[in-house]
Parts: C-alpha cells; structure tokens; sequence
C-alpha cells in the first residue's frame, strides 16, 4: 500500500492531522520531523507502536534523506505541515523561516518531482498555507477566497507566499500534482504556547500578565485544528491538482474578545472570583506591522468537497481550557525549555 510523507508531523497541526488520519487507518504515514523548539515526539509518540505511523527526524532542506525516503517507501501523497510558524520570532530573527520555509519546500517539492517522474496512479503534494499570505483586510472589505492577490506583510508571511509561489510553478512547469490549502488561525490541543490561545490560557491559570498587542481590536478568523485537518483530508481524498482552497471557520473574532473569554472561564473552573483573571490583562506594544484582520470565504471548498467546519471557537473553550489543564505535564515540560529565553526576549521589555 502507498504511503503518506507527513512532514511536520510532531507540530501543533501535523500531530493532529496524523492522529485523525492514523484512526481512519489512512496511509502508511511516514512522519518527517527536525524536532526544533515547536517539534515534540510527545505529541504523537503513542501512535508509534500500531506499525502505521512511523518517524523519522531529519530537516525537510535535506534533499540526500528525501531521496532516499522517497526510494524506501512508495510514497503516493505528500502533506507539508513543517515551517517555522510564529510570527513574532520571524520579527525576531527571520532567517531560519526562509531557510526552512523557502529552501525545505523548494527541495521537498524537487525530491517529490524526481521520484514521481512518470509514476502511475494518484499522486499529490499538498503545501500546507495560510491566509497571511493575503495580507490584511480593513473592517468593511470582503474575506479572502481562492482570487485573492498575495499581499504578504510579514518575514513569516512572505516566506510562506514564497513557498507557495514554488508549488505552483512546480505543477505549472513541471506538471507536479500541487495543491495548496490557505487556511486560517487554527485552535486545539497540542499548541505551542507561543501563539495567543495556548498562551493566555496557561498565563491566566498561574496568574501570570496577559500581553495584548495594542488595543487587541485585531481580527483573526479561527478554525478548530480538527475542522482543519478534515478538510485537509478532503482535498487529499478529491482535490484538484493545481487548485488552491481558502479554509476558514467563518469565526471572526477580535483578540480581546477571546482573551476576556478565557479569563472569564478560567475564573469559573477555577473556582475564583469573577474578574480576577480579567485583571491580567496588558496592552502592551504592538507587533510591528501587525496585520489587522483576516477572514476567509471557504465556499469553494465547501461546494467542491463538501468540506464544512463542525466547531465554533467561544463554545469550544471549555473544552479546551480543561484540555490545557489536564496537560499541565506537557506544556510544563515546554515552558521551562528554550520558551523562557523566547518569553524574556518577545515579552521582558513589553511588560517591563
Ligand atoms: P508548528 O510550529 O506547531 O509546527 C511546525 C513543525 O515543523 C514542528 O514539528 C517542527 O519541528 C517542524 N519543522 C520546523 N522546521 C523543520 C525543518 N526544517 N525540517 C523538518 N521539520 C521542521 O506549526 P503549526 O502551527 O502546526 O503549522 C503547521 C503548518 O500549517 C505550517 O506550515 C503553517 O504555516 C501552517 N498554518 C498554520 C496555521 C496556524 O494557525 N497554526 C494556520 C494556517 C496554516
Ligand atoms: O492566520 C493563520 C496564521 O495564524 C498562521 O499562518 C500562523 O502560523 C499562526 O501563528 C497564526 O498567526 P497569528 O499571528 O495570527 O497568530 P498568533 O497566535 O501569534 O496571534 C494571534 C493574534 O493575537 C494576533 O493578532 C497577535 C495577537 N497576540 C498574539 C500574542 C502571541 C497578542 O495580542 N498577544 C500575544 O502575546
């Protein structure tokens, strides 16, 4: 049976993704993973004794080890999930996001070209994108779908426009079977506690300061990780090759809307007051260039494949509130890592 090359696999989407696809028995799934600062076999570790996930830790910019994975398994789908993925620390040191961003999908994109040279049966490369690579919406204009020109306003942006722009000329040119899903900001369990959510939820738990850039009236369109990786599922199932999808929740919610919601309920479970968490709050500096609004109109994908996000961000949090809570061990096991050298440096002089 042909196999799946999951790259990213032990990130925030990739282990979620390869979860979902491991319990439907979709594969082999073959987990490409560098294991950097936001990489964690933990997050996927349990699967690895079933025969169908199986893991191997090597950089997506090493065209030697593509090749010869792609020579050791019959690899028939490609799922790129690794990236450098925060856009703060692209702000902080772009580097490593063109490294891995650019160079790792230019050489996963030539190590898929020369071994599927002239194969037979289904084949498909599926670029795992974002919506930032359209840059940012003002409050009255429509959300981004498939036409929407890039208009990239960060290093991490840009180097995804940038990866992007590679798949499609490597199935313009060379007829490689691309397609490229632009989804928006996803939530749920295993994320890294960078990114807002993870983020104010663990700060409000301990009482720690809740950093809200500027006046946290920027808009993001969320989607549940697992509405994410169905849809993902969906295009590898019946996507076009050569088409781009825009996935999104149709959720918009401002970011001081969703802090205050945390905080609302963390006071609850915990049993505090209410309004203690609420005091946390922070506005602090504003990221530079922060992109104001994104949303996204996903009705293509939903005519196309039937594709339609089951989760709603608001009623989710509960939910996801006892999931961080529940996983103290794991996210302790991060926080005290290279993340407190990253929190010194992104937050020290903001909260000062
Ligand atoms: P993440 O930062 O949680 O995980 C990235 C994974 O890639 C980690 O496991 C890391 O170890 C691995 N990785 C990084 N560099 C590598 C390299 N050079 N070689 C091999 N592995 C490497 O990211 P995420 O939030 O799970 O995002 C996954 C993908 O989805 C990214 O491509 C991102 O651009 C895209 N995306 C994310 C969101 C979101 O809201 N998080 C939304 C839309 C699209
Ligand atoms: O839109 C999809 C993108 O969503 C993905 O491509 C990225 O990989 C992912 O990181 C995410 O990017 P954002 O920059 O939107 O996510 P982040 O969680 O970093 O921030 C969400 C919003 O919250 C943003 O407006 C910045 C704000 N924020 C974030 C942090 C970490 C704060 O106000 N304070 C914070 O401490």
């Amino acid at each position: 049976m042909s196999g799946w090359l999951i790259t990213g696999g032990c990130g925030f989407i990739g282990s979620n993704f390869v979860r979902l696809a491991a319990a439907r028995r979709l594969g082999p799934l073959l987990v490409l993973d560098a294991l950097t600062y936001a990489g964690n076999l933990a997050n996927i570790v349990d699967l690895l004794d079933g025969g169908q996930v199986s893991f191997v830790r090597g950089n997506v910019r090493d065209s030697a080890l593509l090749a010869q994975l792609f020579a050791r398994h019959d690899l028939s789908h490609v799922v790129h999930f690794a990236a450098e993925s925060h856009v703060d620390r692209s702000i902080l040191g772009p580097k490593p996001f063109l490294e891995t961003n650019v160079d790792g999908t230019f050489a996963l994109l030539e190590a898929a070209r020369t071994a599927w040279n002239g194969a037979a049966g289904r084949r498909l490369f599926l670029q795992v994108s974002t919506d930032e690579v359209f840059g940012s919406l003002a409050p009255d204009e429509p959300p981004f779908d498939e036409r929407s020109p890039y208009r990239p306003n960060s290093p991490y942006a840009a180097s995804k426009a940038a990866a992007d722009h590679l798949a499609r000329a490597w199935r313009h040119t060379f007829g490689l079977p691309v397609a490229v899903a632009n989804c928006s900001n996803n939530y749920g369990p295993w994320q890294f506690p960078e990114k807002l959510i993870p983020l104010m939820i663990l700060n409000a738990i301990d009482g720690k300061e809740l950093p809200v850039y500027g006046d946290g009236q920027q808009v993001r369109d969320w989607l549940h990780v697992e509405d994410h990786c169905e849809a993902l599922l969906a295009i590898l199932a019946g996507g076009r090759a050569g088409a781009t999808y825009a996935i999104g929740g149709g959720d918009e919610c401002p970011n001081l809307a969703i802090v205050s919601a945390i905080c609302a309920e963390v006071d609850r479970q915990l049993g505090r007051p209410a309004g203690t968490a609420d005091r946390l709050i922070r506005h602090v500096a504003d990221r530079p260039g922060h992109d104001r609004r994104y949303a996204i109109d996903a009705a293509q994908i939903a005519r196309e494949l039937g594709w339609r996000p089951r989760h709603r961000l608001l009623p989710a949090l509960p939910g996801l509130i006892r999931w961080y809570r529940d996983h103290r061990a794991w996210a302790e096991a991060i926080r005290s890592g290279e993340y407190r050298d990253y929190y010194q440096r992104q937050y020290g002089g903001r909260l000062a």
